[in-house]
């Protein structure tokens, strides 16, 4: 069958809803027990759902703030909850799905949509491109030494129980936001934090690290180890220090811990200097690089306009396949940006730009991969300056 209908779900429906993209994910449906939590992950009037005799597939979003290089906080729909019914797919459901999302989105005056995506393949011929990636590390904690300069850090609190549910949400809000690509968190996304922290089969602790003025970082963490005998890993999930004094800090008390044998730290900055905390380097080891946040200019223009640039103007000819309006060129520069009739400098889709945008890849990085066409030479060595940011794009915050 090929014909199907899609329309927004109502909040009797989204248990369904999420049940659906939980099996597309090979993991059990929502437990009674868990649905309270759940359910309240799912903001109203943000489900999609496809049907033809029965719900075939699925996607949702949320509203959140994500900070552009410069310093704004740009409205975007955080895209999650994405499945298509295993006897429905490759027959346009998941298309249309992203599609209907999209111009809602862009309607809704949200110039940005991003997501993490389960596969590589899947988005980018939406217009969703890599726009921040992560590293994984892991420490071996009884080699780890800390170099003698590294700050001694501030106090660091270990939250346990509702403490930490009730006191991370304005932790997390009140952290600036230190680097271009990090979102806020609202409270669809502490509904999942909750779920996991009151469900999750090994305990979840918190720390928060109190600099002069307040709280300025946190961290969440996980010991798992199969019996007394076995050596243990300790998962860290959550690791945000808006100061040097915090990041020293946090990492003192993890790495202090009794009983650990090695340290997983997940999606971290790509510049984050983590090793060179320690005399050896080579005990914090990179074991992954990962895509962390796909991102797509849902209106390019408002999306282009929102972030800062410096150095020398380019003309970009931006191709967008799915939302066409947003085709054209674009004069791009630290005066601003505007549509323009002025020949073409730079050929992409609008995929590769959202590549660019954070400054997660330097555009003769994409012009290699054929992902950038150069009409003009000069150009490359422009849009590299114009969209380089420092410190490194990065989000971090999973949905
Ligand atoms: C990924 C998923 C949603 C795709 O749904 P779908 O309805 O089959 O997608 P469509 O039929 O609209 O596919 C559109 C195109 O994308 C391609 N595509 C879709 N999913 C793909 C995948 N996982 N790998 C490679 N290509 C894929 C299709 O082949 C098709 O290509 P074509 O236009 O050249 O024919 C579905 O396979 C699924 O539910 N997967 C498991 C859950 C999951 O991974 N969800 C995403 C969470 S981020």
């Amino acid at each position: 069958m090929s014909d199907y209908t899609m329309r927004p779900l109502r909040p009797d429906e989204t248990r369904a809803a999420a049940d659906l993209f939980r099996v597309a994910l090979h993991v059990p449906p929502v437990k009674d027990e868990d649905w309270p939590y759940a359910e309240r992950m799912y903001q109203p009037g943000r489900t999609l759902g496809a049907f033809d005799t029965e719900l075939i597939g699925t996607a949702r979003s949320f509203d959140a703030e994500l900070t552009v290089p410069g310093g704004r906080r740009v409205p975007f729909a955080a895209v999650t909850g994405v499945g298509v019914r295993s006897d429905r797919t490759r027959r346009g459901v998941l298309s249309q799905l992203m599609r209907t999302q999209l111009a809602d989105a862009a309607e809704r005056g949200f110039p940005l949509a991003a997501l993490y995506a389960s596969e590589g393949p899947i988005y980018g011929r939406f217009g969703y491109g890599i726009a921040t990636r992560a590293l994984n590390h892991r420490i071996d904690p009884r080699r780890a030494v800390l170099r003698p300069e590294v700050p001694s850090g501030g106090e660091v609190e270990l939250l346990s129980g509702d403490a930490a549910l009730e006191r991370l949400p304005e932790v997390y809000a009140a952290l600036p936001h230190y680097r271009p690509g990090m979102m806020t968190r609202p409270v669809h996304w502490w509904a999942g934090f909750e779920r996991h922290w009151r469900r999750a089969e090994t305990p979840l602790a918190a720390i928060v690290h109190n600099g002069p003025d307040g709280p300025d970082g946190f961290a969440t963490y996980s010991v798992q180890r199969q019996s007394w005998r076995d050596p243990s890993t300790m998962d860290v999930t959550n690791l945000y220090a808006a100061s040097d004094e915090a990041f020293a800090g946090l990492w003192r008390y993890l790495l202090s811990v009794d009983l650990v044998d090695t340290i997983q730290a997940e999606d971290r900055p790509l510049d984050e200097p983590t090793s060179l905390l320690f005399t050896d380097p080579r005990v914090c080891e990179v074991t992954a690089v990962t895509d962390d946040l796909w991102l797509r200019l849902a209106d390019v223009p408002a999306a282009l306009a929102a972030r800062t640039y410096e150095g020398e103007p380019v003309v970009l000819e931006v191709t967008d396949p799915v939302l066409e309006g947003n085709s054209g060129r674009y004069r791009v520069g630290p005066d601003g940006v505007e549509r323009t009739s002025d020949p073409a400098e730079l050929r992409l889709g609008v995929d590769a730009l959202a590549m660019l945008y954070f400054g997660g890849w330097p555009a003769s990085a994409l012009v290699a991969a054929g992902r950038v066409q150069v009409a003009e030479a000069s150009a490359v060595t422009r849009a590299e300056g114009l969209f380089a940011t420092r410190p490194s794009a990065w989000c971090g915050t999973h949905f």
